[in-house]
């Protein structure tokens, strides 16, 4: 018999979860206003609200959580982060910042002002607010192929050449400070973006002389991706085509809280010394001086090893083929889900899901509460809610999907807990039709409202 795969980790240590009962979580959910952000992580059995910040960290990173120089300046830490970033991207200046969305603050602040376009495939909502609050504008240059979430296709992630090259050519090159490539893609569903795709842009962006930025959180995950599906790529290392996809880039940002499996933490990293220079300034502003930048010395080094641990192969296929077998189990019992499976989640979709429920009643909001109910699982709403409203006009916007996003923390749940997801989702299903209502929004904030939206019974 062929040997079944298996995980590439066993567990050191444990933490306690709690079982509730259906009327708690009634309860929980109405004191909540219907938004799972608002729920106390003690009011749910298995969180797959986000694969952000929530991965168990190994014996070396917690090891080296004990070796962190926390000197003000020039820390022995710093130098370990800054030699595992030049040899896993090959950027040779980095900045680290205490998340993600920080390094997007950083280098915006130097690079765009009011009235520049930026480019991009389904920028992450932060990118995008980050974008507009400066009153510039993110424009999705996404292949079609990604809004069909029953069509097969291996890199659904990819840029439009045709779309980009129309922006390009549209707009005065002083307008488009860069085109941002989110890898993966996020907000389509954790789908990868191809190595030809990143060549081609890199291509287009050269000949307008446009700089290419990578959002690059699951970078990792679309290296594998890469691996498996690109023809000419079975036979290398993650680690080489990872210095293949960045040297398609001048920069790059970075949450470490996904591929770098720390629960905190971020960086900037580039080519050019002059933009260093310029973003140094926004990062004293904004993070701390250079050589911590919002990160504590511990920190820094455990991430120093989460970008190593995270970029093995063996850990990258434990992560996909567990992310998948979920998939299957939902594909097994019918459950529409988004096909192919994306690298961090599986994308369940609402619409196909539940059709009777209109657009303006908050359908994948409505699917993910149906689910915390079931069974005290936590997913999270990628639709109408994520989508806000447009800063011009103030109307809401209407995603073409709406997604119920299942997101797979990284080293952290086991098979079993796949299997309960996989069974609560089935049984909602097989109840969809008694869901006649969805939700209306009570309250909710003039920016990312999905944080805090108040809603009610519809
Ligand atoms: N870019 C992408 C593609 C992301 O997915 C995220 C965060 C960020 C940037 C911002 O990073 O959270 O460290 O400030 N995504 C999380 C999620 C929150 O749940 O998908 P951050």
């Amino acid at each position: 018999m062929k040997l079944p795969f298996s995980e590439s980790y066993k567990i050191k240590m444990v933490e306690p979860l709690r079982r509730s009962t259906r009327r708690e979580r009634e309860q929980w959910i109405k004191e909540a206003k219907y938004n799972l952000f608002n729920l106390r992580s003690d009011q749910v059995f298995i969180d797959l609200l986000t694969d952000s910040g929530t991965g168990a960290m190994s014996d070396r990173q917690w090891a080296e959580i004990m070796l962190g120089d926390e000197s003000y300046a020039g820390s022995s830490s710093y130098y370990k982060l800054k030699n595992a970033i030049r040899e896993i991207t090959g950027f040779p200046h980095f900045l680290p910042t205490h998340q993600g969305r920080a390094a997007e603050n950083v280098l915006f602040s130097a690079m765009i002002k009011e009235g520049d376009l930026i480019p991009g495939n389904s920028h992450f909502d932060t990118t995008k607010g980050h974008i507009e609050y400066r009153r510039a504008k993110a424009i999705d240059c996404t292949i079609d192929e990604a809004f069909d979430t029953t069509l097969d296709h291996p890199f659904k992630g990819n840029i439009n050449l045709e779309k980009l090259e129309k922006v390009l050519k549209e707009n005065n090159r002083e307008k488009i400070p860069m085109i941002i490539v989110t890898v993966t893609c996020n907000s389509s569903g954790g789908q990868p973006v191809s190595m030809k795709n990143l060549r081609d842009v890199r291509k287009l962006a050269d000949m307008y002389e446009i700089p290419v930025f990578f959002d690059s959180a699951r970078f990792a995950e679309n290296a594998y991706f890469i691996k498996i599906r690109e023809k000419g790529y079975a036979d290398k290392n993650i680690r080489e085509i990872v210095l293949e996809m960045f040297s398609y880039a001048d920069g790059m940002t970075m949450s470490s809280k996904k591929d770098a499996i720390v629960n905190m933490g971020g960086f900037i990293a580039m080519r050019d010394k002059e933009l260093f220079n310029r973003a140094s300034i926004f990062n004293i502003l904004f993070e701390g001086f250079i050589s911590y930048g919002g990160m504590s010395g511990r920190d820094m080094n455990a991430l120093a090893m989460g970008l190593y641990e995270g970029t093995e192969f063996d850990y990258l296929e434990t992560r996909i083929n567990q992310v998948a077998y979920l998939g299957e189990k939902l594909k097994e019992h019918g459950v529409p889900v988004q096909y192919p499976f994306g690298g961090h989640a599986i994308f369940v979709d609402a619409k196909r899901f539940l059709p009777q429920i209109p657009q303006e009643e908050l359908i994948a909001q409505t699917l993910a509460v149906e689910l915390y109910l079931e069974s005290g699982v936590r997913g999270v709403e990628i639709g109408t809610l994520l989508a806000d409203r447009d800063p011009e006009t103030r109307e809401n916007r209407y995603p073409e999907l709406e997604l119920l996003r299942l997101t797979i923390p990284r080293r952290v749940y086991t098979r079993d807990h796949m299997d309960y997801v996989a069974v609560a989702l089935s049984n909602v299903y097989d109840r969809r039709e008694l869901i006649r209502k969805g939700f209306v929004i009570v309250n909710e904030a003039p920016i990312l409202r999905h944080f805090t939206v108040e809603l009610d019974r519809a």
